[in-house]
């Protein structure tokens, strides 16, 4: 299969310097690439500022924003059988960006935000038989959440997590991860290694 897989945060500049972003390191995404690429399918990694290396075999292109991340998802995808959106995509960004570094004693002490597109929700017309996974990272029991965004996004599994919990979440080499499936019933995994979880992912899409 050729897989698109995005990863990280984004981030959202204020001004050179500056931006909005979060805690996102890549470790989930650069862990279904690597697990793709293991079982020889084409991948292509857009990735947002990580610093992770690039697994062996995979194809990477690096962006900064929301928006470009969109636009490379775009490009990319017309050739892709499945996409599985790992990214952290940050929901806002400032109104605009400055050329040069703001100077504070220009500053209002409020920052002005648009809404970001939602990748997902844009792409949903170009899906045609593609296979679309999405993550659901949330603070406490991600079920309601996770079956609500599987609705709203068109996806064809989403992946949940509850990154509070021992062993799963951010810069951390373990997950504890539920699928939720737009028919079947919930596939709770147990806590076990990113890669792993990438591998899990990977058989399920070779599985449809
Ligand atoms: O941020 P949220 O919990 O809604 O993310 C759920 C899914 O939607 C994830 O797969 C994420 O990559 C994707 N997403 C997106 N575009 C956004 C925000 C999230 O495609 N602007």
């Amino acid at each position: 299969m050729k897989i698109l897989i995005t990863a990280g945060p984004t981030r959202e500049h204020l001004d050179p310097i500056r931006f909005i972003s979060n805690r996102s390191t890549g470790k989930m995404g650069f862990a279904v690439a690597q697990a793709a690429a293991e079982r020889g399918h084409t991948v292509t990694l857009i990735a947002g500022p990580v610093s992770l290396a690039t697994p062996p075999g995979v194809t990477r292109v690096d962006v900064t924003s929301a928006c470009e991340m969109l636009e490379a998802v775009q490009r990319a995808l017309p050739k892709q059988d499945a996409l599985v959106m790992s990214a952290a995509v940050a929901d806002w960004r400032p109104i605009q960006k400055t050329a040069t570094k703001l100077k504070k004693r220009d500053m209002e002490p409020v920052i002005h935000l648009v809404p970001n597109p939602d990748i997902l929700k844009t792409i949903l017309p170009e899906k045609e038989n593609r296979l679309f996974v999405g993550f659901a990272a949330e603070t406490g029991d991600p079920t309601a959440e996770a079956q609500r965004k599987l609705t709203a996004k068109g996806l064809d599994m989403i992946v949940a997590n509850d990154v509070t919990a021992e062993g799963a979440g951010f810069a951390v080499d373990t997950n504890r991860v539920t699928f939720f499936t737009v028919n079947g019933q919930p596939q709770v995994l147990p806590l076990q290694s990113k890669l792993d979880v990438g591998r899990a992912i990977i058989a399920w899409l070779e599985g449809q």
